[in-house]
């Protein structure tokens, strides 16, 4: 694993931008796993005002809520297309969809594409309660994609993009822990305070099931990029 310690999440962006621009130019880069959440906004900013191309690139999401259409301003699929595809030409886009009458089907889908597809890139971001993608405490490493039940935790944190005449989601569909290790090379981002304690257990190099990510011990290409010194 390596780490790459920055300053702020916008010179961390800068530092994703700069990898991404390596696997791409050595022709590397087919097809790249994006993430959600905050951590990620600057770094779809920093693709959107560089040169780079992805027009001969797939993306794959890592998750989506269940039960709130591509349209509502909270799905993942919205996040996506106002932060990145509505502004960079991709050659196919692919999220699950969390609106789909038969889910189990849906996960088998997606997890099908997600075969034909290999990941060459994952990025990810960490949960305050270790998780990565919606892979909560508990979840298998055998795990492909899935429905999962969101945790108190992950709600209470994630509840705050609500407004409060809405329920928040509680489940939603996952690449899983399988999924996400099959990628060639995985950056996780990670900034602020709130990330410490995950970051953590990371770096104490002991693989637990309470805290996913951990799980990436097992995987020869990690880089960590993050504010945080240990
Ligand atoms: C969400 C997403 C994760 C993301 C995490 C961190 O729950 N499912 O994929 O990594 O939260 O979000 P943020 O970057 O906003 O802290």
């Amino acid at each position: 694993m390596q780490t790459i310690t920055v300053d702020s999440k916008e010179q961390g962006a800068e530092e994703i931008c700069n990898i991404v621009r390596g696997e791409l130019e050595a022709g590397r880069l087919h097809v790249l796993g994006l993430a959600t959440g905050s951590t990620m906004e600057p770094v779809y900013e920093k693709m959107v005002s560089s040169n780079l191309d992805f027009s001969d690139v797939t993306a794959f999401n890592l998750d989506e809520y269940i039960g709130i259409p591509a349209d509502h301003e909270n799905s993942y699929a919205y996040y996506m297309k106002k932060h990145l595809f509505s502004k960079k030409p991709f050659k196919q886009t692919y999220i699950e969809n969390g609106m789909a009458e038969d889910l189990d089907a849906e996960c088998v889908r997606y997890e099908t594409l997600l075969k034909e597809n290999p990941l060459d890139i994952q990025f990810l971001g960490i949960g305050e309660n270790g998780h990565i993608a919606f892979n909560e405490p508990g979840t298998s490493p055998e795990s492909v994609t899935h429905v999962v039940e969101l945790t108190q935790s992950t709600i209470d944190v994630n509840s705050q993009y609500f407004s409060e005449d809405e329920t928040m989601p509680t489940t939603a569909l996952t690449m899983g822990i399988s999924s996400i290790m099959q990628a060639k090379k995985l950056i996780v981002a990670a900034f602020g305070e709130k990330k410490r304690a995950a970051l953590e257990k990371l770096y104490a190099g002991e693989i637990s099931t309470e805290w996913p990510v951990t799980y990436l011990l097992d995987h020869p290409d990690v880089t960590v990029i993050t504010d945080q010194k240990f």
